[in-house]
């Protein structure tokens, strides 16, 4: 029998709450120059909130980015240990000059090009303070979306990694390395860094240990990242990898939970930061043509009923261009 663990594939999305909507699109779509392939709501809870999502212009898995706008609703929350500090985005070494004027010309405080774990990388914030990087790789051959900006050369391909602020190292990396089968490849400083199989693209985790800063929110508020979802292929690999987790003595884990583009499973880690197990079989264009992606407000078909409540607190927002058809 297959160790579930070996059903994780690599990173399948990132999630976190933002500012505005508004400033979120253009951020998104004209400073990181992704693609927005679907506007939703939060399914949890019951404010209405938009679930946007954006990703290369391929809408793979991997290259998922999605955020909860949660300005309007006024929720904040805040910064400290057990978040993710920094989400990160492949681009290639060569494109990394650009991207630090790129940065500037939009007027976003940067690192300039730094290096960790011999990696060449920019760090800055988006418009709510959302912590992200542009690493450079050189083997990541994903198609990135092309912008008026950002050529298709110098685009983001997709996820890289993440790094999680953590007050103890001893536990999370247990999780990881014991039960995750995610293999420690290194540390540089404060940072730690685990592949998941071959590591690269996707497939890097990295802790960052800070044992004497206090805990964050683990709330839906601006600014405040929410989770790691990684990817599996199905829903039985997904139930086989619940029990699994279970049998570890983490009996947190989730029901199976309907995404409409993946179902997924969650469990709160020992460095207090969220992750969810998706699976991958499903995809974007189940409600939407997939040259049409982002296109409309979609709802599923559990809410729908319910669609004008739903939708009018939420911000009227103007779309990319490429969407205004
Ligand atoms: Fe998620």
């Amino acid at each position: 029998m297959t160790n579930p663990a070996e059903y994780i594939k690599g990173i399948h999305h990132l999630t976190v709450s933002v500012g505005s909507a508004q400033d979120d699109i253009d951020f998104v779509t004209q400073v990181l120059g992704m693609r927005m392939i679907k506007q939703t709501v939060l399914f949890d809870g019951s404010a209405s909130i938009y679930h946007l999502y954006y990703a290369n212009a391929d809408a793979e898995v991997g290259s998922v980015w999605t955020t909860f706008p949660f300005k309007k609703a006024g929720v904040y929350g805040r910064k400290g240990s057990g978040q993710i500090e920094t989400s990160s985005f492949s681009v290639p070494t060569d494109s990394l000059k650009f991207w630090v004027n790129h940065l500037k010309n939009h007027g976003v405080e940067n690192s300039g090009i730094i290096e960790r774990f011999g990696q060449k990388m920019i760090s800055f914030e988006d418009r709510s303070g959302i912590g992200m990087a542009v690493v450079g790789v050189d083997n990541d051959h994903r198609n990135a979306w092309q912008t008026d900006e950002i050529s298709k050369e110098n685009g983001i391909r997709g996820i890289f990694g993440a790094t999680i602020r953590t007050r103890d190292i001893i536990e999370m990396d247990a999780y990881m390395t014991k039960m995750l089968n995610f293999k420690k490849v290194g540390q540089d400083g404060n940072f730690h860094r685990y592949h998941i199989k071959e590591g690269g693209a996707m497939k890097t985790i990295e802790l960052h240990h800070v044992p004497d800063m206090e805990q964050g929110s683990w709330t839906f508020g601006v600014g405040i990242p929410h989770h790691i979802a990684f990817a599996t292929e199905k829903d039985e690999h997904n139930l086989e990898l619940k029990a699994y987790i279970e049998g570890f003595g983490y009996t947190d884990v989730t029901e199976l939970k309907d995404r409409n583009y993946f179902h997924s499973i969650y469990n709160r880690t020992p460095s207090g930061v969220l992750f969810e197990y998706a699976t991958s079989d499903i995809g974007f264009a189940i409600d939407e043509p997939a040259d049409l992606l982002g296109h409309q407000l979609l709802l599923p078909p559990i809410f729908e009923s319910r669609r004008s409540e739903i939708v009018k607190p939420l911000e009227p927002i103007q779309l990319p261009k490429y969407l205004n058809k």
